[in-house]
């Protein structure tokens, strides 16, 4: 079939990884719909908004979401949809956890009934838990340190124990950047999101959780995907699943790790100003270092990530 007639589901197509990728295979010719409920989100850009079949409903609404798959089938569905990041969950942990894997639970049972439609499910590398300091593969024991690592887990095995194949579990690491011309207002509170707010109001007052870990400079450490990077792992998951009939899981990152200090000076040399850095420790559970192995994500879906220098990802919030 010529590309320009597959049609892509996007859940949570309105918030920032969604309008990006929405973006992304607008520009791929490929026909895009959005569920969204716009629970964390804006309403979604016009420019795209004008491309797109949008629907507003609650995913974790069950007669709704068999409704809207009465008369509807995708060759493509990626699912975003849910409630995430530490803080935020944290707000409402019941409410969160039902969220997320509702909204999956109703989508797996209704989503697929042509047996050839593909999934792509945001996971996130919450799912390991406290790790050591080398780096993760696949393979090794999900212990989740927190209930939104926890509700992301759920929602794999309800994958995994309900679809046979034809899916890709992507563990998203941080997701960053953008490669779309206007700003999307995000609820989450990434550290990049975070430094950008902080500049935008002139406050240069940071605390990092803890300066004596047992990492390179004392400091927690990430690893930073960029979210051009992150659309084209997205588009070759697809073709690699219209080729094999397979059920795989994949870390989803960049290989790389660098510190939260080093995130923090990269902004100040950005800005041409100093920031003044408190080291208290306001968060015992947080991990020291995580960074994905991405091997496997490489070797099977044919791709290279950049390896962006910590200047050029901190850019986009500049
Ligand atoms: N941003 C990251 O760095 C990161 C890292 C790991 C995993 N993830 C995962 O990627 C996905 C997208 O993340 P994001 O950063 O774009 O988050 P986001 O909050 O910007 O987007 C999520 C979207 O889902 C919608 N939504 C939530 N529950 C819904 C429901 N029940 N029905 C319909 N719509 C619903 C929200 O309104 C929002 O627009 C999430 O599943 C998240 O857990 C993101």
């Amino acid at each position: 079939m010529a590309k320009f007639n597959r049609k892509i589901l996007i859940t949570g197509g309105a918030g920032y990884i969604g309008q990006n990728l929405t973006n992304y295979f607008l520009e791929k010719k490929y026909k895009i719909c959005v569920v969204d409920n716009l629970s964390t989100s804006k309403p979604i850009n016009k420019n795209i908004k004008n491309k797109i079949n949008f629907f507003k409903f609650d995913l974790a609404n069950k007669d709704r979401t068999k409704i809207f798959f009465r008369d509807k089938s995708f060759d493509l569905i990626i699912h975003l949809a849910a409630f995430s990041g530490v803080e935020q969950f944290n707000k409402d942990i019941l409410k969160s956890f039902n969220n997320n894997i509702l909204a999956t639970r109703n989508l797996v049972n209704f989503g697929f009934r042509n047996k050839n439609t593909k999934l792509i499910f945001a996971s996130s590398a919450a799912v390991y838990g406290k790790v050591s300091s080398e780096k993760i593969t696949e393979n090794r024991n999900c212990q989740p340190a927190n209930y939104y690592g926890l509700s992301k887990l759920a929602c794999e095995n309800i994958i995994n124990n309900s679809l046979k194949n034809n899916y890709i579990i992507l563990r998203y690491f941080n997701v960053v950047g953008s490669i779309i011309n206007f700003k999307i207002n995000k609820k989450i509170n990434s550290l990049m999101d975070i430094i950008e707010k902080k500049i935008k109001q002139k406050r240069y007052k940071i605390n990092i959780n803890g300066s004596k870990l047992d990492t390179n400079d004392g400091t927690p450490e990430r690893d930073f995907i960029h979210i051009k990077d992150l659309c084209k792992i997205h588009e070759n998951a697809y073709k690699y699943l219209e080729k094999n009939k397979k059920k795989i899981t994949l870390n989803c990152g960049s290989g790389i790790k660098y510190s939260v200090l080093n995130v923090v000076k990269a902004f100040e040399k950005n800005i041409k100003n100093k920031f003044k850095v408190s080291y208290r420790v306001t968060n015992t559970d947080e991990t020291k270092t995580i960074c994905a192995n991405i091997n496997l994500l490489k070797n099977l879906l044919k791709i290279n990530i950049e390896k962006k220098k910590i200047n050029d990802l901190v850019k986009d919030y500049l």
